[in-house]
């Protein structure tokens, strides 16, 4: 029993196939899937795809990289769509300095990312967050404004001594495909030590397809192969690896 606690349905990638890839994953027994959101249109797609199915569920936000489609509006409706069980957390949010360069346009993205910190903590649902060359401000800015806030720095890539910040904050770290490439730098060491109960797993699909699916589409079915390095790096069986991440979904998203 798998929980995918981030993954991307909505992108194109999957316009084909989707069912078949839904079915993939319960085969596979990913048995709860959540799909993010990153703009308001794939969070409402999200949303309506989630009340389809069993087992998957929606989060709704806006990623740093169309920060400006953040707005009064879009705040409104994210408030309304919450009434709804099926939407699990305001996310994917966050930082990107990979992809931005443009010192304005980063204090946008910080903007957004804050309010939707406030949006969370007033709807009480879990953060899903994006950091990607960000670290420093990430940290600055959940050690300000997140008081009150539980989540994820989902596809974690800090450095050892981040990831003690983020689990003394309450914050959990998300790992996928980069734990198993062989280029993996820190991250194995990082979640051989970690707090068991501080860890969850996801596949970010389409992105970043775990090892051996490396450089193909990624789809839930493959978390599979993140399950197997985690229980590989904590000495434990694949049943008990998948069940610790699970229940720690548990703890984050469905109680
Ligand atoms: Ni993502």
């Amino acid at each position: 029993m798998l929980t995918d606690t981030h993954c991307h349905l909505n992108d194109e990638k999957f316009a084909d196939d989707l069912e078949e890839v839904l079915a993939r994953a319960k085969a596979q027994g990913v048995t709860r899937i959540i799909n993010m959101g990153d703009t308001p249109k794939s969070s409402r797609a999200a949303l309506l795809l989630a009340e389809e199915h069993d087992g998957l569920f929606a989060a709704m936000g806006v990623h740093p990289e169309t920060a400006d489609e953040y707005g009064d509006e879009v705040e409104k409706e994210f408030s309304e769509l919450a009434a709804n069980k099926k939407i699990v957390a305001v996310g994917e949010i966050g930082l990107d300095y990979y992809w931005e360069k443009d010192s304005e346009r980063r204090l946008l993205q910080q903007k957004v990312f804050v309010r939707q910190l406030d949006l969370a903590r007033q709807l009480h649902l879990p953060v899903c967050i994006h950091d990607r060359d960000a670290h420093g401000d990430t940290l600055k800015i959940l050690q300000k404004e997140g008081r009150g806030l539980r989540g994820v720095l989902h596809c974690f890539s800090g450095s050892e001594e981040t990831a003690h910040e983020v689990w003394r904050l309450g914050f959990f770290i998300g790992v996928d495909g980069p734990l198993t490439y062989k280029n993996a730098a820190k991250l194995p060491e990082i979640v051989a030590k970690a707090p068991r109960d501080m860890v969850l797993i996801e596949t970010d699909a389409p992105y970043l397809a775990p090892a051996p699916m490396r450089g193909k589409r990624n789809e839930p079915a493959f978390l599979r192969h993140v399950a197997k390095k985690v229980a590989e790096l904590w000495r434990v069986t694949i049943e008990e690896a998948a069940a610790i991440t699970a229940a720690n979904a548990d703890n984050l998203y469905f109680v």
